[in-house]
């Protein structure tokens, strides 16, 4: 069977090249029947608000990390009414840990919009679910097949993998020309049935054999019909991203410390760290003159580096001990014991310097 080669080729020619046969969804469902995950604590349900909330649980998170925030949140949210009558705090609280905050916002905005557009039922089709905060096409497909049994096509990043593999797609999956094909070909491929097995299949293969590093091809329930493997180019497919230059930003952050405690701010909602609460920024002297704090000892800890998604910033920690604590009254101004802080709604890389500076600060 000859495999095409497409670079973002025209979407309607991607079937005709590909030769796509039904073998390939055959073969995944019978594999996912015997060998795929079934004891996942949200493939025992079809209510569409457990479904939803583990998908986006699982956007950025891997399965073992999610699983005690997802019965965690369950046991505080058992139901969308009840999350989208909860404060926002509350769900970040329980969100706290898992990273990708945005995720937590959207969750709650989402249960809003379905509380009052929805009349507190969840849409079963792609098509509206796509209209909900958080809610992305890939999304909207996983819970249309899993809570409601529809044919709908879900294209992550594993599967994105599996497919670039399994077809010999070339070019960076983020390019908009080839995740139209990708698209396409993940349309196309859907089987007539057995659309949850399938779904499920998908993303076990993904994520237990067609992995990024050493894939274990001899495993696979489809490697007979792969390009990637007949050829050896498992670790060229998918390609790489084009290499930009990564932004390169820099911040002072300044550890202010009374006693024990520590002095963080609510950052506003929006941007990075929104509504989380991080040390002030900026140049030591000037934060303490504005907050009218006076410095007793200053020192430099060692630099840390954080990776966003467009920039890599590295942070600078300078600890002031001050004299007093009686001078910040002011809103989203809080002083938390330091071990407390380290716990609290934190962004990842600052509870690390906390953490790991608690005993320097001690
Ligand atoms: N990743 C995204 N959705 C998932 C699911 N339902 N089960 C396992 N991993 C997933």
């Amino acid at each position: 069977m000859s495999k095409g080669r497409i670079i973002g080729a025209p979407t309607a020619d991607v079937e005709a090249d590909l030769a796509i046969t039904p073998l390939f969804s055959e073969r995944l469902i019978a594999w996912q029947k015997v060998s795929g995950r079934h004891e996942l604590p949200w493939q025992k349900t079809r209510d569409p608000y457990r479904v939803w909330l583990s998908e986006i649980m699982l956007q950025q998170t891997q399965v073992a990390t999610v699983i005690p925030y997802y019965q965690r949140f369950l046991d505080r949210f058992p139901d969308v009414t009840t999350l989208a009558a909860a404060p926002i705090e509350a769900v970040i609280e329980h969100w706290a840990g898992l990273g990708y905050y945005a995720r937590a916002r959207n969750l709650h905005r989402c249960a809003q919009q379905i509380a009052t557009v929805h009349a507190g039922k969840f849409p079963n089709s792609t098509e509206q679910l796509v209209e909900l905060a958080g809610i992305g096409r890939s999304t909207a497909a996983a819970i249309a097949a899993f809570a409601f049994g529809q044919r709908a096509a879900i294209l992550d990043g594993n599967v994105k993998r599996v497919l670039c593999r399994q077809y010999g797609v070339e070019g960076f999956p983020g390019i908009s020309a080839v995740d139209r094909s990708l698209w396409q070909l993940a349309e196309n491929l859907l089987p007539a049935g057995d659309i949850e097995a399938y779904t499920q299949g998908l993303m076990d293969l993904g994520a237990t054999l067609c992995t990024r590093s050493r894939p274990r091809c001899d495993a696979c329930p489809v490697s007979a019909d792969c390009v990637a493997f007949r050829e050896q180019r498992q670790a060229e497919l998918p390609a790489s991203r084009p290499r930009p230059a990564v932004p390169e930003r820099s911040a002072t952050f300044v550890l202010i410390l009374h006693g024990r405690r520590l002095l963080l701010e609510r950052r506003p909602p929006s941007g990075i760290w929104g509504g989380l609460l991080v040390p002030p920024e900026g140049e030591p002297k000037q934060v303490l003159a504005n907050l009218g704090l006076y410095i007793a000892s200053e020192r430099s800890l060692p630099l840390l580096k954080h990776t966003f998604t467009h920039f890599r910033l590295t942070l600078q920690p300078v600890l002031c001990e001050v004299t007093t604590s009686e001078a910040v009254a002011e809103a989203g101004w809080i002083w938390l014991d330091q071990d407390d802080a380290s716990e609290a709604v934190v962004p990842k890389p600052i509870r690390k310097l906390i953490k790991k500076d608690a005993s320097a600060m001690g």
